[in-house]
Protein backbone atom coordinates (compact mmCIF):
# COMPACT_ATOMS: atom_id res chain seq x y z
CA UNK A 1 0.00 0.00 0.00
CA UNK A 2 1.49 3.34 -1.13
CA UNK A 3 -0.17 5.35 1.61
CA UNK A 4 -1.03 5.15 5.39
CA UNK A 5 -4.26 6.36 4.72
CA UNK A 6 -6.60 7.43 2.58
CA UNK A 7 -8.85 10.72 4.02
CA UNK A 8 -11.70 12.11 2.90
CA UNK A 9 -13.60 15.13 3.40
CA UNK A 10 -17.22 14.73 5.03
CA UNK A 11 -19.41 17.27 3.23
CA UNK A 12 -20.07 17.44 -0.41
CA UNK A 13 -17.24 14.63 -1.32
CA UNK A 14 -19.21 11.73 1.14
CA UNK A 15 -21.94 13.23 1.75
CA UNK A 16 -24.54 15.27 -0.04
CA UNK A 17 -25.37 18.80 1.67
CA UNK A 18 -28.08 18.69 -0.85
CA UNK A 19 -30.03 15.97 0.01
CA UNK A 20 -31.20 17.90 3.47
CA UNK A 21 -33.62 20.45 1.27
CA UNK A 22 -34.03 17.34 -1.43
CA UNK A 23 -36.23 15.78 0.94
CA UNK A 24 -38.58 18.52 1.17
CA UNK A 25 -38.10 19.36 -2.34
CA UNK A 26 -42.34 19.29 -2.23
CA UNK A 27 -43.00 22.14 0.62
CA UNK A 28 -39.77 24.33 -0.44
CA UNK A 29 -41.30 24.86 -3.58
CA UNK A 30 -39.10 26.28 -6.80
CA UNK A 31 -36.35 28.17 -4.86
CA UNK A 32 -35.00 24.74 -2.75
CA UNK A 33 -31.91 24.74 -5.08
CA UNK A 34 -31.00 28.36 -4.15
CA UNK A 35 -32.00 27.86 -0.74
CA UNK A 36 -29.23 25.05 -0.46
CA UNK A 37 -26.52 27.09 -2.23
CA UNK A 38 -26.69 30.22 0.04
CA UNK A 39 -27.14 28.15 2.97
CA UNK A 40 -24.06 25.91 1.91
CA UNK A 41 -21.62 29.04 0.81
CA UNK A 42 -22.64 31.19 4.46
CA UNK A 43 -21.93 27.61 6.21
CA UNK A 44 -18.59 27.77 4.65
CA UNK A 45 -17.96 31.54 4.87
CA UNK A 46 -18.82 31.83 8.54
CA UNK A 47 -16.27 29.08 9.38
CA UNK A 48 -13.20 30.70 7.07
CA UNK A 49 -14.11 34.17 9.00
CA UNK A 50 -14.52 32.92 12.21
CA UNK A 51 -10.79 30.89 11.70
CA UNK A 52 -9.52 34.41 10.52
CA UNK A 53 -10.41 36.36 13.30
CA UNK A 54 -9.39 33.74 15.70
CA UNK A 55 -13.07 33.18 16.71
CA UNK A 56 -14.60 29.56 17.05
CA UNK A 57 -18.01 27.96 17.48
CA UNK A 58 -18.72 24.21 15.71
CA UNK A 59 -19.77 23.55 12.31
CA UNK A 60 -23.08 22.83 13.76
CA UNK A 61 -23.36 26.79 14.91
CA UNK A 62 -22.37 27.81 11.36
CA UNK A 63 -24.60 25.34 10.10
CA UNK A 64 -27.74 26.87 12.18
CA UNK A 65 -26.61 30.10 11.40
CA UNK A 66 -26.17 29.48 7.97
CA UNK A 67 -29.85 28.01 7.81
CA UNK A 68 -31.20 32.01 9.40
CA UNK A 69 -29.57 33.88 6.73
CA UNK A 70 -30.69 31.32 3.65
CA UNK A 71 -34.45 31.72 4.88
CA UNK A 72 -34.20 35.31 5.19
CA UNK A 73 -32.85 36.17 1.84
CA UNK A 74 -35.07 33.46 0.11
CA UNK A 75 -38.53 34.57 1.62
CA UNK A 76 -40.41 32.68 -0.63
CA UNK A 77 -39.28 29.29 1.33
CA UNK A 78 -41.32 28.98 4.60
CA UNK A 79 -39.50 29.19 7.46
CA UNK A 80 -41.16 27.00 9.31
CA UNK A 81 -39.34 24.35 7.84
CA UNK A 82 -36.29 24.92 9.71
CA UNK A 83 -36.28 22.30 12.02
CA UNK A 84 -37.03 19.87 9.30
CA UNK A 85 -34.10 21.18 7.73
CA UNK A 86 -31.89 21.06 10.57
CA UNK A 87 -32.50 17.81 11.61
CA UNK A 88 -32.47 16.18 8.15
CA UNK A 89 -28.63 17.56 8.25
CA UNK A 90 -27.74 14.72 10.58
CA UNK A 91 -28.91 12.55 8.16
CA UNK A 92 -27.78 13.83 5.12
CA UNK A 93 -27.40 10.65 2.09
CA UNK A 94 -23.96 9.40 0.78
CA UNK A 95 -23.09 9.51 -2.33
CA UNK A 96 -24.07 6.16 -4.32
CA UNK A 97 -20.58 5.20 -4.75
CA UNK A 98 -19.34 5.95 -1.35
CA UNK A 99 -20.17 2.38 0.59
CA UNK A 100 -18.42 0.76 -2.49
CA UNK A 101 -15.29 2.35 -2.78
CA UNK A 102 -14.97 2.71 0.89
CA UNK A 103 -15.19 -1.18 1.42
CA UNK A 104 -13.01 -1.92 -1.30
CA UNK A 105 -10.23 0.09 -0.30
CA UNK A 106 -10.59 -1.22 3.22
CA UNK A 107 -10.60 -4.93 1.72
CA UNK A 108 -7.34 -3.96 0.10
CA UNK A 109 -5.91 -3.15 3.36
CA UNK A 110 -6.41 0.78 3.42
CA UNK A 111 -6.78 3.00 6.79
CA UNK A 112 -9.08 5.14 6.27
CA UNK A 113 -10.19 8.14 7.48
CA UNK A 114 -12.78 11.46 7.94
CA UNK A 115 -11.51 14.98 8.22
CA UNK A 116 -13.77 17.59 8.34
CA UNK A 117 -15.04 20.53 9.41
CA UNK A 118 -17.83 19.15 10.83
CA UNK A 119 -18.50 18.25 14.64
CA UNK A 120 -17.71 15.51 16.07
CA UNK A 121 -21.23 14.47 17.25
CA UNK A 122 -22.55 15.46 13.34
CA UNK A 123 -19.84 13.31 11.94
CA UNK A 124 -20.54 10.58 14.01
CA UNK A 125 -24.41 10.94 13.32
CA UNK A 126 -23.63 11.21 9.18
CA UNK A 127 -21.74 8.20 9.47
CA UNK A 128 -23.93 5.88 11.57
CA UNK A 129 -26.75 6.80 9.03
CA UNK A 130 -25.11 5.85 5.97
CA UNK A 131 -23.57 2.56 7.92
CA UNK A 132 -20.01 4.02 7.09
CA UNK A 133 -19.38 4.16 10.75
CA UNK A 134 -17.36 0.49 10.61
CA UNK A 135 -15.79 1.01 7.69
CA UNK A 136 -13.72 4.20 8.56
CA UNK A 137 -11.45 3.55 10.77
CA UNK A 138 -10.46 7.52 12.26
CA UNK A 139 -12.22 10.80 12.82
CA UNK A 140 -10.36 13.79 12.70
CA UNK A 141 -12.51 16.83 13.12
CA UNK A 142 -11.66 20.85 13.20
CA UNK A 143 -13.53 20.66 16.78
CA UNK A 144 -10.17 19.23 17.69
CA UNK A 145 -8.56 22.55 17.10
CA UNK A 146 -11.33 25.13 16.93
CA UNK A 147 -10.23 25.91 13.73
CA UNK A 148 -11.46 25.13 10.45
CA UNK A 149 -10.17 24.58 7.18
CA UNK A 150 -7.84 25.67 5.19
CA UNK A 151 -6.07 26.17 8.41
CA UNK A 152 -2.69 23.91 8.13
CA UNK A 153 -3.38 22.88 11.63
CA UNK A 154 -6.75 20.90 11.30
CA UNK A 155 -4.51 18.78 8.21
CA UNK A 156 -1.82 18.45 11.26
CA UNK A 157 -4.41 16.41 12.98
CA UNK A 158 -3.56 13.29 10.85
CA UNK A 159 -0.04 13.45 10.53
CA UNK A 160 0.33 14.03 14.37
CA UNK A 161 -2.41 10.72 14.92
CA UNK A 162 -1.12 8.73 12.38
CA UNK A 163 2.82 9.49 13.07
CA UNK A 164 3.54 9.91 9.07
CA UNK A 165 4.73 13.28 6.76
CA UNK A 166 1.86 15.02 5.41
CA UNK A 167 3.40 12.46 1.52
CA UNK A 168 2.18 9.72 3.29
CA UNK A 169 -1.50 10.80 3.00
CA UNK A 170 -3.79 10.78 0.40
CA UNK A 171 -6.50 12.90 0.61
CA UNK A 172 -9.64 13.31 -1.09
CA UNK A 173 -12.19 16.12 -1.44
CA UNK A 174 -14.77 17.75 -3.64
CA UNK A 175 -14.13 21.16 -2.58
CA UNK A 176 -11.46 22.75 -4.45
CA UNK A 177 -10.75 25.35 -1.69
CA UNK A 178 -10.37 22.42 0.47
CA UNK A 179 -7.83 20.75 -1.97
CA UNK A 180 -5.82 24.14 -2.38
CA UNK A 181 -5.46 23.93 1.48
CA UNK A 182 -4.67 20.01 1.47
CA UNK A 183 -2.41 20.30 -1.21
CA UNK A 184 -0.30 22.88 0.91
CA UNK A 185 -0.25 21.32 3.91
CA UNK A 186 1.67 18.44 1.70
CA UNK A 187 -0.49 16.34 1.21
CA UNK A 188 -1.27 13.48 -1.92
CA UNK A 189 -4.68 15.34 -3.11
CA UNK A 190 -7.46 14.39 -5.25
CA UNK A 191 -10.13 16.67 -6.47
CA UNK A 192 -13.58 15.17 -6.61
CA UNK A 193 -14.97 17.40 -9.15
CA UNK A 194 -18.73 16.08 -8.94
CA UNK A 195 -20.46 19.11 -10.73
CA UNK A 196 -17.69 19.49 -13.39
CA UNK A 197 -16.74 23.00 -12.14
CA UNK A 198 -13.51 24.90 -13.91
CA UNK A 199 -10.37 24.17 -11.66
CA UNK A 200 -9.21 27.23 -9.46
CA UNK A 201 -6.10 27.94 -6.93
CA UNK A 202 -3.84 27.52 -9.57
CA UNK A 203 -0.67 27.82 -7.09
CA UNK A 204 -2.02 23.94 -4.97
CA UNK A 205 -3.33 21.89 -7.84
CA UNK A 206 -4.29 18.42 -6.55
CA UNK A 207 -2.54 15.45 -8.15
CA UNK A 208 -5.71 14.05 -9.58
CA UNK A 209 -8.92 14.87 -10.69
CA UNK A 210 -11.79 12.65 -10.53
CA UNK A 211 -15.44 12.99 -11.40
CA UNK A 212 -16.34 10.85 -8.55
CA UNK A 213 -14.82 8.32 -5.84
CA UNK A 214 -15.02 5.38 -7.87
CA UNK A 215 -11.39 6.19 -9.94
CA UNK A 216 -10.24 6.08 -6.28
CA UNK A 217 -9.82 2.37 -6.98
CA UNK A 218 -7.29 2.61 -9.88
CA UNK A 219 -5.68 6.11 -8.93
CA UNK A 220 -4.25 4.73 -5.95
C1 LIG B 1 -16.00 19.39 5.58
C2 LIG B 1 -16.78 20.40 4.82
C3 LIG B 1 -16.38 21.77 5.01
O1 LIG B 1 -14.93 19.72 6.12
O2 LIG B 1 -16.92 20.07 3.50
O3 LIG B 1 -16.49 18.26 5.68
Amino acid sequence: MRFSAFVFDAYGTLFDVHSAVRRYAGEIGPEGQILSDVWRAKQLEYSWVGTLMGDYADFWAMTERALDFAFRKVPSVDPALKSKLLEAYWHLDCYPEVPLVLSALKASGARLCVLSNGSPAMLESALRSSALGTVVDDVFSADMVRKFKTHPSVYELVTTALRVYPDAISFQSANRWDVAGATRFGFRTVWINRSDQPDEYRDHPPQFILPSLEGLLTTR
